[in-house]
Parts: C-alpha cells; structure tokens; sequence
C-alpha cells in the first residue's frame, strides 16, 4: 500500500485526527495486531511508535530535548523489571502445508540498557521473536512482558498501546514513507501519538540532526543513500523514545561502509542508554553488541562464553 502525501488516508488534515489505516500497523498504534499468516519478517511493524503517554510540551526539541543521546528513553521502571522478558515462549504456523514450528520454547531476557545481538541460521526463528517481542504476533504459549507488563493476556487494543510506548521497530528494508519528506516520516511518528505537528517537526528534526540528516530534512527517502536510509528508519523508530529498539536485520541491504556506519549509530545510541535487541547475520555487528545470543530450531542458546579457549 503506498500513502498518496504527507496525510495518511483517513486523517483529517485541518483538525489533526489521529491516524489510521495502514499506517496504524505500520506505526503500531492500530487496533489490530497483525496475526497468524502474517509472515513475521514483513508483517506491518512497531516503527515509530508514539504513545499514549503524554505528548511533549510545546517546545520540545529546543529545549528540553535537546540532547536525546543523552537522555534515557521515557520509560516506566516501577520495578526492576528486565526491559524485555521472554519465557517458554511457542509459535507454531499452520500454512496449507506441514505445520511450521518457529518457536518451541524461547526464552530471552534483556536488562535496560543493554544491546543484545540475536544470531541464528536462517529459519531458527528470530524474526518471529522480534515480532512477538514487539506484540505484533501473539505466540501460542509461554510469555513475554515489557518493562515487567505482560503482553499475554491483553485485548489487540491494549496491546497496541503497549507496543506503542514500548517499541521501536527497524526493518532490514526501512519501510520509509517515499512519498513524504526525511522530516516527515519522523515527525509522522511523534503525531500519530497526538502530539501537536510543531512539536512532532521539533522532535523530528532533533532526531535528524543528531543522526546527520538535518540537510536532508526536506528530501524524499528515494534520494537517499542506504545507510542513510536505514538512519532515517531509525530516527522514525526513536522519535518516542521507545523501551526498547528492536532491529531485524538493519544492515542486511547495506554495504559494509553502510553497515559500520549503522553499528556504529547503534553503539552511540546505547551508551545513551538506549536498550537495543538486534537480529543480525553479521559477525561484524554481533561482535559489536554489547551481548550476543543464537537461535537454534526455535530457542535461544548462549553463545558459550570463551568458546575459543582451550
Ligand atoms: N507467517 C508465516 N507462515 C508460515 N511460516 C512462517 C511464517 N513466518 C515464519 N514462518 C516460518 O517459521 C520459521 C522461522 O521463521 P523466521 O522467524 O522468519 O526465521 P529467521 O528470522 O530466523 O530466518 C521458518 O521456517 C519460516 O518459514
Ligand atoms: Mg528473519
């Protein structure tokens, strides 16, 4: 589906309606999570994600924001609660041929302000987990829970707000908005969630500046290089200072400049403080987390520690 301007369908351009539609998967602000059948690598995903907490003052992005690498992201920690926890978490797909099981058994945990890589072979599960991490597809048993709330037993609507003041999503094909301007597709994300659209710009181009896009504030994604593509993706995804940055892929459509440019952005952004879960078949980027973890048939194994000793 593609928006046909800077105005989703169905958003009442004079007034500031809400959105919704496509872009309310997209956003992760819908109503619906997408479930089974959805494939889990390309289902509509938590980007940009603007919540339900309160939108920012007026001002924002001159002031008190001014700095957000150096600010933690907004986040409830009512208790010591690991940012995301996974426990005997199932997922088995039933297509028309042999059932499929993705997960059988997954168990992750992922303190605050930590930056896991998730490695595995192709198939082992790990978009599938990203997924259900973001609450984009529900598994079948076991549970997950955000910053200590449980996704298990939520309505679709509850979990969208979840997932909205939780998650921030980058896919390895940015899924960037053609049609709109760089400063758009950011600014997007923060007015999804209500904030005023003076606000939104001022967030959004905070967020470009300190990704080195502010010149290309005003171009179109589709002028873009990939890796700066994929900062943009990014940008969008931090605009509410998500939880927890969720990652498949990143830089799986990038060169190698492009992908040391994109770990190297990741790496500043955690030791901001911002928590970071990424899929990656990269040795390069793995080995440039702050932990790494693999998946193999469906769960998680650590990577032994000092497996090369003897
Ligand atoms: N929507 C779906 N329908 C059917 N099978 C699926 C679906 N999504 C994923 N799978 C299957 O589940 C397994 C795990 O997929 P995935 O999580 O995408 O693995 P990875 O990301 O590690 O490559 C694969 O066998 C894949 O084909
Ligand atoms: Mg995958």
């Amino acid at each position: 589906m593609k928006a046909s301007g800077w105005w989703p369908p169905g958003r009442d351009r004079a007034r500031n309606v809400p959105v919704c539609g496509w872009l309310c998967t997209v956003n992760g602000t819908g109503s619906g999570a997408p479930r089974s059948g959805v494939s889990s690598s390309e289902s509509g995903g938590a980007g940009p994600t603007p919540g339900d907490r309160p939108a920012p003052e007026p001002g924002v992005g001159s002031g008190s924001y001014s700095d957000p690498m150096s600010e933690p992201p907004a986040i409830e920690r009512a208790s010591d609660a690991p940012a995301v926890l996974v426990r005997s978490v199932h997922r088995t797909f039933e297509p028309d041929t042999a059932p499929v099981r993705a997960l059988r058994g997954a168990d992750l945990t992922v303190e605050h302000g930590e930056f896991v890589a998730l490695t595995g072979p192709s198939g082992s599960g790990k978009s599938t987990l990203l997924q259900v991490v973001a609450g984009l597809d529900r598994p079948d048993s076991g549970s997950v829970r955000l910053a200590g709330t449980a996704l298990d037993d939520l309505s679709d609507d509850e979990l969208a707000v979840l997932r909205r003041r939780h998650i921030g999503f980058v896919f390895q094909f940015f899924r960037l908005l053609d049609s709109m301007t760089a400063l758009e597709n950011v600014a997007l994300a923060a007015m999804i969630a209500g904030a005023g659209r003076a606000a939104a710009e001022a967030r959004a181009r905070e967020l470009l500046d300190l990704l080195g896009l502010l010149d290309k504030s005003g171009s179109s994604p589709v002028t873009l290089s990939g890796g700066q593509r994929q900062r943009l993706a990014i940008a969008r995804a931090l605009a509410n200072r998500p939880t927890v940055l969720l990652a498949d892929e990143p830089t799986g459509a990038l060169d190698s400049a492009g992908a040391a440019g994109i770990l190297e952005l990741f790496q500043r952004l955690n030791a901001a403080g911002q928590t970071i879960l990424l899929v990656t078949h990269s040795e390069e980027v793995a080995a440039g987390a702050g932990r790494r973890v693999a998946m193999r048939d469906g769960r998680l194994e650590p990577v032994a520690v000092g497996a090369g000793d003897r």
